[in-house]
C-alpha cells in the first residue's frame, strides 16, 4: 500500500486531508480489491457503450482497452500497487489506467458514479460466485448419489427423537440430503435472476444527462436486464441478503449432515468411518481420531447465519439512495461465499471417503423394536383397526423388553397372547428386510424404490 495524501480524486473541494485513522476507517480497498476482474469488466462494457453512443471517441475506447489490458496484467502478476489513499478498487484501477493512457482514462467515468459502479461489481461478483457454487453443489450431490447407490439396500435404523424408529436404507438416507441440497441449488438459481440486473446508468442516484444505452451494457455483461429505477439500483442490497439467506439454508443442511457424521463416527455408534484425510488427532490422547471437518462445518454454519444478520441489519432503515453503510456489505458477503465454497468443495470430496459399517447398523436395528410398526400394519391387514393394533403391539413390545429380546424372537404363542390374529406368516414381516421391501412406493425406502430414485436423481443432475 502506498500513501500520498494529495492524491484524492476530490481534493479540489477539500482544505485538509483526512487523518490516517479516518483514511483506514473509510477505505475498502483491502477487501474490495478481490472484485478487480468484475470492476474492469464493468468499465470496459461502460466504455464500449460510451464510444458506441459517441460520448467518447473511438480512440479513447482503444486507449482504455489497451490500458485495462496492462492493469489486468499488473494485478495478475502481483505488480499492481494498491493504495489506501485511493480508497477502493474502483479509484485504484481508474487512477492506474489514467497513469498508463492519460486523458482517455479520465473520460472513463463519464456518465457513471462509483455508486452504480460498485453495485454493478458486486452483482457481477455474486453472479460468478453463484455459478461456481452451483457447480460445487452438483459435484457434491453427485457424490451423494454415488454413495447412495453403493448402499441402496444397506439397512440402518431410521430415527425419530434420536430413538430407533423404523428401518431405512443408508442409500435412502443419503438421498434425503440429495433433495435438501437440490432445493438449495434451486434457491440460488432463482436468486441469480435478481442478481443479474444492471445498475449502471443510475449514476449517483438520479440517472445521467448523457445519451447512454443501458440495454447494450446489460447485454455486454450478460445481465438479464437493467434495474428499472435509478434510486433503487444504487441503494438496495436485497439481492446480497437473498444470496446469503440461501447460503445460510445451505449451511443449515450441511450442519445437519455434519452432526450425523459426527455421531455416526463416534465409537459408541460406529456406523461409519471418514477417510483419515478429513480427521485430525489429539495432541494429548494418542488414540483419538476426531471428525474435525464436519465439526468445523457445523461451527461455520453460525458464521454464515451471522453474515446474514449483518447484511439485514446493514440495510435496515437506510434512507434512499446510496449511503456509505453499503460499503459494509462486502466482507459478510465475501465471507459467506468463501465459507460455502470451501465447505462444498470439502464435502464433495469427503462423501467419497465415507465407509459404511453395515454390521453396526444391523446391530442397532435389533435393539429398538424397529419393526413394531410393521407388526401393527400386519394386524390391520388381518382386520384390526389401526388404534387397536397399535395398542396390541405396544403390549408385545413391553413383553419383549422384559424378556430382553426383539420382536422377531418372541414365539408365535407369545405374540398370539397379545393379538390372536397373528399367524406364522408374521415372521417375514418382522424382519428388517421385509420391513424395508414393503415400503414400496415413490419416496419410500424399499431398495427397489431407492434404486429408482437414484436413476431419477442422476437424470435430474443432468
Ligand atoms: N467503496 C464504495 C462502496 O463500497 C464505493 C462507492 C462509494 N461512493 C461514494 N459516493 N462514497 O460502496
Amino acid at each position: 500500500m502506498t500513501s500520498n495524501a494529495n492524491q484524492y480524486t476530490w481534493a479540489g473541494r477539500f482544505s485538509e486531508p483526512v487523518s490516517d485513522l479516518v483514511k483506514r476507517y473509510t477505505a475498502s480497498v483491502d477487501f474490495d480489491q478481490r472484485m478487480w476482474r468484475q470492476d474492469i469488466r464493468g468499465s470496459l462494457a461502460h466504455a464500449r457503450m460510451l464510444a458506441k453512443q459517441g460520448i467518447i471517441a473511438a480512440a479513447d475506447l482503444a486507449d482504455i482497452e489497451r490500458g485495462m489490458a496492462v492493469v489486468t496484467e499488473e494485478i495478475e502478476s502481483g505488480q499492481f500497487e494498491w493504495s489506501l489513499d485511493l480508497e477502493d478498487v474502483h479509484l485504484n484501477i481508474e487512477k492506474r489506467l489514467t497513469a498508463i493512457v492519460g486523458d482517455a482514462g479520465k473520460r472513463l467515468h463519464t456518465g457513471r458514479s462509483r455508486n452504480d459502479q460498485v453495485a454493478t461489481d458486486i452483482r457481477l461478483y455474486l453472479r460468478d460466485s453463484i455459478d461456481d457454487i452451483l457447480v460445487l453443489i452438483k459435484a457434491f450431490r453427485s457424490a451423494l448419489v454415488d454413495l447412495a447407490e453403493k448402499e441402496a439396500a444397506t439397512p440402518m435404523p431410521g430415527f425419530t427423537h434420536l430413538q430407533v424408529a423404523q428401518p431405512v436404507t443408508f442409500g435412502h438416507h443419503m438421498l434425503a440430503y440429495f433433495e435438501m441440497f437440490g432445493r438449495d441449488a434451486e434457491r440460488l438459481v432463482d436468486c441469480r435472476k435478481r442478481v443479474a440486473r444492471l445498475p449502471l446508468g443510475a449514476a449517483a442516484l438520479a440517472g445521467t444527462t448523457y445519451p447512454i444505452d443501458r440495454e447494450f451494457v446489460a447485454e455486454q455483461l450478460g445481465f438479464e436486464g437493467v434495474c428499472e429505477n435509478s434510486l433503487d439500483a444504487v441503494s438496495d442490497r436485497d439481492f446480497a441478503i437473498e444470496f446469503t439467506a440461501a447460503c445460510a439454508l445451505l449451511m443449515m443442511h450441511i450442519s445437519r449432515l455434519s452432526e450425523e457424521l459426527v455421531m455416526w463416527m463416534s465409537p459408541r455408534i460406529g456406523f461409519i468411518q471418514i477417510a483419515d484425510r478429513f480427521c485430525t488427532g489429539s495432541s494429548i490422547m494418542p488414540q483419538k481420531k476426531n471428525p474435525d471437518v464436519p465439526e468445523l462445518a457445523r461451527g461455520k454454519t453460525g458464521r454464515v447465519y451471522g453474515q446474514l444478520m449483518s447484511l439485514l441489519t446493514l440495510m435496515k432503515s437506510q434512507p434512499l439512495a446510496y449511503n456509505k453503510d453499503n460499503q459494509e456489505d462486502k466482507e459478510p458477503l465475501f465471507d459467506a461465499v468463501d465459507t460455502v465454497t470451501d465447505t462444498l468443495r470439502i464435502f464433495a470430496d469427503m462423501a467419497g471417503g465415507i465407509t459404511i459399517k453395515p454390521e453396526a447398523m444391523k446391530a442397532a436395528l435389533t435393539q429398538g423394536f424397529a419393526t413394531a410398526t410393521d407388526l401393527a400394519d400386519y394386524l390391520v391387514k388381518k382386520g384390526l383397526p389401526f388404534r387397536d393394533a397399535h395398542e396390541a403391539v405396544g403390549h408385545a413390545v413391553k413383553a419383549a423388553e422384559q424378556k430382553g429380546v426383539d420382536l422377531p424372537q418372541l414365539t408365535l404363542d407369545e405374540l398370539k397372547a397379545f393379538c390372536p390374529q397373528v399367524e406364522n406368516d408374521v415372521f417375514s414381516v418382522l424382519t428388517v428386510e421385509g420391513s424395508l421391501a414393503s415400503r414400496n412406493h415413490i419416496g419410500g425406502t424399499a431398495p427397489e424404490q431407492v434404486k429408482a430414485a437414484i436413476a431419477r436423481a442422476r437424470q435430474r443432475l443432468g
